[in-house]
C-alpha cells in the first residue's frame, strides 16, 4: 500500500503516437469549454457533468480544481491535445482512486469532430500503462451504462475484458430510470510487477 501518494513522482505529461496527454492548467476553461458546447448533445446522455452547458468560468474552475487535484494525487485527469494541429481532441481521467490495491476507474471523453478515428482508444492504452507502471495499479476499471456502446466499444479495443453487468445500479441522471451497469477491467497479475520492476 502507498502510505503517501502525494509524494509520488509523475509526470503531468505524457506522450503517445498522435497525442500530448497533459494535465488541466489555469487558462485552459476556454478551450475545454469549446469541445464541450461542440459535443453537448453526445456526451449529455452519458455524462452527469455535461447534463447543463458549463459556463467559460466553471470549466475554467474545472481546469484549476484538476490541477489541484493531480497534485493531491486525488484524481488524475489529462487533457489530450493533437501533436499535429495543437487542438483539444478530448479529455480522460482516473477517479475512485484505491491506494491500497492500488486500483482505479478510467473515464474519457472524445469532443465530437474527432470522434471516429481511435483516439480514445490511444489514451486509455497509454493511460493503462501509466497507471500499471507508473502508478503501481494492479486493477483498473471501465465502467459504463450497459446501452453505451461506444464507451464499451473503447474498452473492448483497449484489452480490458467485461467482468459483468450490475443491474439497477443506479438511476439514469436526466431520465432517473434505473440502469444497468457493465464493468470492464484490465488487470496485471503480482508476478508481473515483481518481473517488470526488478
Ligand atoms: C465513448 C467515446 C469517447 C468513444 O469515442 P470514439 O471516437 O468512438 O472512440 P475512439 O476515439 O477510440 O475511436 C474509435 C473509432 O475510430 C476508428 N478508428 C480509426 N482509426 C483508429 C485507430 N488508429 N485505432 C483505433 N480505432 C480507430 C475505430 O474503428 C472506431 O470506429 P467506429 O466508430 O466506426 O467503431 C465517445 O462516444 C464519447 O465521447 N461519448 C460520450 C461520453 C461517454 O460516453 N464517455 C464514456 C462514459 S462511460
Amino acid at each position: 500500500m502507498l502510505q503517501r501518494p502525494i509524494l509520488l513522482d509523475i509526470p503531468d505529461r505524457l506522450e503517445s503516437e498522435r497525442l500530448w496527454l497533459r494535465v488541466p492548467r489555469p487558462g485552459d476553461g476556454a478551450a475545454i469549454n469549446q469541445a464541450v458546447r461542440e459535443s453537448f448533445e453526445e456526451l449529455r446522455p452519458w455524462l452527469p457533468w455535461a447534463a447543463t452547458l458549463p459556463t467559460v468560468a466553471e470549466s475554467e474552475e474545472f481546469a484549476r480544481r484538476s490541477a489541484v487535484s493531480y497534485l493531491a494525487r486525488e484524481a488524475f485527469t489529462w487533457l489530450l491535445w493533437s501533436k499535429q494541429t495543437g487542438d483539444l481532441i478530448g479529455a480522460s481521467g482516473m477517479h475512485d482512486l484505491n491506494w491500497s490495491a492500488p486500483s482505479m476507474q478510467i473515464g474519457y471523453w472524445v469532443r465530437t469532430s474527432m470522434a471516429g478515428q481511435g483516439y480514445i482508444t490511444e489514451a486509455v492504452r497509454t493511460l493503462t500503462r501509466f497507471a500499471f507502471d507508473l502508478l503501481g495499479a494492479y486493477r483498473l476499471e471501465i465502467r459504463c451504462d450497459e446501452r453505451n456502446e461506444r464507451s464499451a466499444a473503447v474498452a473492448r479495443r483497449a484489452g480490458f475484458v467485461l467482468e459483468g453487468v450490475l443491474r439497477n445500479e443506479r438511476r439514469h441522471h436526466l431520465s432517473q430510470e434505473l440502469r444497468n451497469t457493465m464493468v470492464f477491467a484490465a488487470v496485471k497479475a503480482p508476478s508481473e510487477r515483481a518481473s517488470s520492476s526488478s
